[in-house]
């Protein structure tokens, strides 16, 4: 490994951040380029339809920021990028991310997924690059009953073809630390909610269909259990891993904030002052996970990590960034959006 002590106590990191305009990525790159200032993040996007550049506009000349459009997969670039940047620490949250989408067509999950993470695990691995952080998923361990917490301890058992797709790269990233003596830390986090997400994600659909006066659709009874974290919360808590974490360990990271997919439906109505009668329930999700609830308290012991936002003011804050970007949502519903959404809905709110 490439001079290991640099991660954590330097204050000039060189770091990879892929996947970085996406929801997840624009939150980590806005939050690290305040809060690290002396960091340099280079950030690696293949700019699919879950991109967004312009959520990073702001940053274009911005000497500590670099912006590289390619593909996780694309081993020759990537190689390129780890060495001509002297990248000490690589970031990977790169990924197809919806379940839906992974139901609809599955082989797109497991070649930026799944080889995607391994051709890049390769190239850090090729560079020496110090550390590896794979931001992997609570939806790894599959579902839980009415009771119980997932902890880093729970077996995997993933349900749809996205979480699959994630335990791969997962336990693969593991695999480099085991078999290579790779720096590898991964963490599991449930489901984010905030500003920036795109509006096939269930919290962003709901207040855009609501703020249109179009139906809320909401899967089977709206029982299922999501246990939602502020996406600022999980952008430390990857920091905190990235500095602190030990290499080879799992870290989960939650709100403990469970709520009911139709209890969050019906907050999100309350706050735009929307009838309820826009709620429709419609056909469920194959293999739709019940209950997901996580076991933070390995994360807040080991890298004194914390969530600082509740629930409840954290969604207010949410609703109202997206009522104040309708140029934002404007752009990401067009186009590819509306195929999607005829795909999904068409049928299911006929
Ligand atoms: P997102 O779909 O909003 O963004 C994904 C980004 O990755 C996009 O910018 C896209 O262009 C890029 N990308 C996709 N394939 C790529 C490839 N082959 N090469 C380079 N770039 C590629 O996703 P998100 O919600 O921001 O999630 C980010 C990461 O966090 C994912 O790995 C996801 O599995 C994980 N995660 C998400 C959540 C959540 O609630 N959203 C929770 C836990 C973990
Ligand atoms: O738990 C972490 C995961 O959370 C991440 O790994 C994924 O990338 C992220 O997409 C998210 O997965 P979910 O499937 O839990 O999130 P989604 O927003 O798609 O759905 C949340 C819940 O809402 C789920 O129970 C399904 C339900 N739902 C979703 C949509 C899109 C509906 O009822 N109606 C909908 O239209």
């Amino acid at each position: 490994m490439r001079e290991a002590a640099r991660v954590g106590t330097e204050m000039d990191m060189r770091v990879l951040v892929t996947g970085g305009c996406g929801f997840i990525g624009t939150n980590v790159v806005r939050r690290w380029r305040s809060e690290r200032p002396d960091w340099t993040l280079v950030n690696l996007d293949k700019l699919t339809y879950a991109a967004n550049p312009e959520n990073l506009a702001d940053l274009e000349r911005d000497p500590k920021y670099i912006f590289v459009r390619g593909d996780v997969g694309n081993e020759e670039l990537v190689s390129h990028v780890l060495e001509s940047r002297k990248i000490d620490a690589v970031v990977h949250m790169a990924a197809e991310s919806h379940v839906d989408r992974s139901i609809l067509g599955p082989g797109i999950f497991i070649e930026s997924n799944v080889r995607g993470t391994q051709v890049l695990l390769d190239a850090c691995k090729r560079a020496k690059v110090s550390r590896f952080v794979m931001v992997s998923t609570d939806e790894v361990y599959g579902s839980l009953g009415p009771t119980g917490l997932f902890t880093e301890s729970t077996p995997l058992a993933p349900s749809s073809p996205y979480s699959a797709s994630k335990a791969a790269a997962d336990l693969i990233a593991l695999a480099y630390h085991h078999t290579f003596e790779m720096d590898v830390v991964v963490t599991r986090c449930s489901n984010n909610y905030g500003a920036f997400q795109f509006p096939e994600k269930f919290i962003p659909l709901m207040i855009t269909n609501a703020m249109r006066d179009e139906s809320l659709p909401v899967y089977g009874d709206g029982g299922n259990v999501r246990d939602w974290i502020h996406v600022d919360d999980h952008a430390t808590g990857i920091l905190a891993a990235l500095e602190k974490g030990k290499a080879g360990e799992t870290y989960n990271f939650g709100g403990s904030s469970e709520r009911r997919n139709i209890d969050v439906a019906k907050q999100i109505l309350a706050q735009l002052k929307k009838p309820e009668t826009l709620l429709k329930f419609v056909q469920d999700r194959a293999g739709h996970d019940r209950r997901y609830a996580i076991d933070a308290s390995k994360a807040k012991r080991d890298l004194g990590w914390s969530p600082a936002h509740d629930f409840e003011n954290g969604l207010a804050e949410t609703v109202r960034w997206y009522v104040g970007h309708p140029e934002w949502i404007e752009k990401t519903r067009s186009g590819e959006y509306r195929n999607y959404y005829d795909k999904q809905y068409g049928a299911r709110l006929a």
